[in-house]
């Protein structure tokens, strides 16, 4: 039998894709640099594999895998963003692909790369992209999936992503949980939209990945403030956190936080998150996101923050010299009344900083879709992130909402429902920051959000005074707001009687 799919790049993830395609009825021809991988794959689909007939096929090479597909030829990699989506592109070439076969890079390419890599392999084939988020279970029970490229591609693999993408039902936004090999379910929502043109689905990758990054990084701080401010134990902050998991902080991230502070390192017997060094790693995609930002001039200071933070954790040895020699606030005792007190701030702090984190996500990407050309949908982008993503939240069903009652909303902070919840907390928030500074606890994404928030509310900022430093040792000129809109404005600083002079008109 010839496949359906051709499959490159069988790691963790690439397997399990595999695995959720074949449970949808498709086969796959698969194929990896390591025969190892390729036959851990065909031994997992026979021990999961109910249907009696074999699902996965082998391949040894680009050639046998090419010649194993029905034409025109489907190909999905699976493999590390960068120069390996080349090789392999290269070597698809080098067996025969031809210019009506589709690939489709699933991996976190830099959007850029996705865009050039189009343009460059137009002729031998089209590049399709598709990043995936979820994680190991995700990809084998349902991922959140970001496709974008040609039309034409994507007409051919719509009904194989919505099959095996994660479900939400329809009326409450809730996701329809699938975690049984051979389960599939056919019913609900699927989190695969087309997002738009080449780049466009990894570009919206990339800022859900940066906003993945604030995210945890203001849980970490939370445990922090608990942890170190309220001297909770781990077990105490799992409960705390479980119960907010039933509020509006109801999210994947938060869940999988309980599960791993109520985890005992098996031969110490003491908390394993306690014996984890604290240094982050980290890929590539938040810094990107941080940069972006920059670059198209939209401010994303607790997405960046998050990306300092891991930073910062890398200089251990730095952090352990200076904890002997930097002094830090006298902390004292807290009644279990101020305790709860903070417990409840922080619940707040938690939130607002979440909404500030996800408005400076979409507005990035509002603004980079302009400066692209693209049409995203922003209502369509938060549904796909309701389920199978890391970031996946119940959260993401107001921001759905958010943007189906305003299209063009500029930024979340303008929609009334966040307005609501932002001046119900605001206080709670700037209060959990005030007790975490006086208790020494760094919280760049907490207070990051913060000085955001204040800033989007602040009709007039100390921007005058900074036009004015230009234009004294610069000439850079300024606006007026007693004068017409686009009147420069200088001053001859050097001149005794310091006039203002109109520049242009
Ligand atoms: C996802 C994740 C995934 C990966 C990140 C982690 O959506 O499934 O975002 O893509 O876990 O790349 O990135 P760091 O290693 O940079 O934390």
């Amino acid at each position: 039998v010839l496949c359906d799919i051709g499959f490159i790049g069988l790691g963790v993830m690439g397997k399990n894709l595999v695995l959720n395609l074949a449970d949808n009825g498709f086969n796959i021809a698969a194929f990896d640099l390591s025969d190892e991988k390729v036959q851990s794959a065909i031994a997992q689909d026979e021990l999961e594999n109910t249907t009696g007939k074999q699902r996965v096929f082998g391949c040894s090479s680009y050639t046998e895998l090419l010649s194993q597909l029905k034409a025109p030829h489907l190909i999905v990699l699976s493999v590390p963003a960068g120069s390996p989506v080349d090789q392999v592109c290269e070597n698809l070439i080098g067996a025969g692909i031809q210019p009506d076969d589709i690939i489709i890079d699933t991996g976190n390419s830099l959007w850029v790369d996705t865009v050039a890599r189009e343009e460059k392999y137009k002729s031998n084939f089209l590049l399709f992209s598709s990043a995936v988020s979820g994680g190991e279970v995700g990809a084998r029970f349902g991922p959140s999936l970001m496709p974008s490229g040609s039309p034409y591609a994507w007409a051919r693999v719509k009904p194989i992503w919505e099959a095996i993408a994660a479900k939400v039902d329809a009326t409450t936004g809730k996701p329809l949980e699938r975690t049984n090999p051979g389960e599939i379910i056919e019913e609900g929502e699927p989190c695969a939209a087309y997002i738009g043109p080449a780049g466009a689905g990894h570009y919206v990758k990339m800022v859900h990945n940066g906003i993945e990054y604030a995210d945890m990084q203001i849980i970490c701080e939370a445990y922090h403030v608990l942890r170190s401010g309220l001297g909770l134990s781990t077990l105490e902050i799992a409960d705390i956190f479980e119960k907010w998991n039933s509020g509006p902080l109801d999210s994947y991230l938060m869940e999988i936080s309980v599960e791993v502070l109520r985890q005992d390192c098996s031969d110490t017997n003491t908390p394993l998150v306690d014996l984890i060094l604290d240094k982050a790693g980290q890929k590539g995609t938040g810094l990107w996101t941080a940069m972006s930002s920059l670059e198209v001039g939209c401010p994303a200071p607790t997405i960046a923050q998050a990306v300092y933070a891991r930073s910062i954790s890398s200089f251990k040895a730095l952090r352990v010299e200076a904890s002997t020699q930097l002094n830090g606030p006298v902390v004292t005792e807290l009644s279990a009344e101020e305790k709860a007190q903070q417990i409840e701030q922080l619940h707040d702090a938690i939130y607002c900083a979440k909404i500030c984190a996800y408005a400076q996500g979409f507005q990035l990407m509002k603004l980079a879709a302009k400066e692209h050309g693209w049409t995203l949908d922003f209502a369509s982008i938060a549904k796909i992130w309701r389920a199978g993503c890391i970031i996946r939240a119940v959260f993401l069903q107001s921001i759905t909402e958010a943007f189906e009652r305003n299209e063009t909303l500029e930024n979340l902070l303008l929609d009334r429902f966040f307005i609501e919840q932002l001046n119900e907390r605001q206080l709670n928030w700037r209060k959990s920051i005030c007790s975490a500074t006086m208790q020494g606890i760094p919280t760049g994404a907490l207070s990051s959000a913060l000085a955001y928030y204040d800033s989007v509310r602040t009709e007039v900022l100390p921007a005058n005074l900074l036009q004015a430093q230009r234009d004294f040792f610069g000439a850079h000129t300024f606006e007026r707001v007693d004068k017409p809109a686009g009147k420069k404005f200088h001053v001859e600083w050097s001149d005794e009687k310091r006039q203002t002079i109109q520049i242009d008109g």
